[in-house]
């Protein structure tokens, strides 16, 4: 599959910005992750992931390691309502997804959606080519926001990875090819 280049990315993110500012809550503002977020950072991932949440140490070492890829989304009071997190290869222009959501309170607004677009021209703009991910294939709403935004899965097996998370934690990877040489370049 063509990777969908990012000009077209970020039409449909202001399609979706468009829909953000007619909810009746004010769109939370996309930006990058600080140290001073952790704590709450910690707070929303295990409001949504649960037993699956990052140990605060790891997410304090991922900050570390990933903080140009680190995205929030700050709803203006100091409480944060969704998050991106991608990591990137040392020794290779390949990067991974490795956390993604939007409280349920702020879903389907487009939001999710405007993480991803704005995590992906970055690590365009820094000379990734491939970015992958892996989802819980039940995962519908995940799976759907990959499959627009241009991803598909990685063979073998159309990308499924039994136990890839341990035994019964089913995963399917996906992956986005970047063309960092479309005409045009990637917009900052
Ligand atoms: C996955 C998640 C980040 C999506 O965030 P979101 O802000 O609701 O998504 P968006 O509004 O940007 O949706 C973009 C597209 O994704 C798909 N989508 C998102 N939620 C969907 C749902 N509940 N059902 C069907 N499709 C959905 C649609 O294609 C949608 O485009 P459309 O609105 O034009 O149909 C959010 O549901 C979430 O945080 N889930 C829990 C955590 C999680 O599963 N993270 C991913 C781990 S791999």
């Amino acid at each position: 599959m063509t990777a969908e280049p990012p000009e077209r990315f970020m039409d449909r993110h202001d399609r979706f910005t468009g829909r953000v500012s007619r909810s009746d809550s004010p769109s939370p503002v996309l930006r990058a992750a600080r140290a001073s977020d952790l704590s709450e950072l910690r707070r929303l991932d295990e409001e949504v992931f649960q037993d699956f949440a990052y140990p605060g140490f790891l997410l304090r070492q991922l900050f570390d390691m990933y903080e140009e890829h680190f995205l929030v989304l700050d709803d203006g009071t100091g409480r944060l309502c969704g998050y991106v997190l991608a990591a990137t290869r040392a020794l290779g222009p390949d990067g991974w997804i490795l956390g993604l959501c939007v409280t349920e309170d702020r879903r389907r607004r487009g939001l999710g959606w405007k993480l991803m677009t704005e995590v992906l021209v970055r690590l365009r703009r820094d000379g990734i080519r491939v970015v992958r991910l892996t989802v819980e294939p039940a995962n519908l709403a995940a799976v759907l926001l990959y499959r627009g935004l241009g991803f598909h899965p990685e063979e073998p097996d159309d990308g499924l990875r039994p136990d890839y998370f341990g035994p019964g934690m089913h995963r399917q990877v996906m992956r986005l090819d970047l063309n960092v040489d479309l005409p045009g370049g990637a917009p900052s």
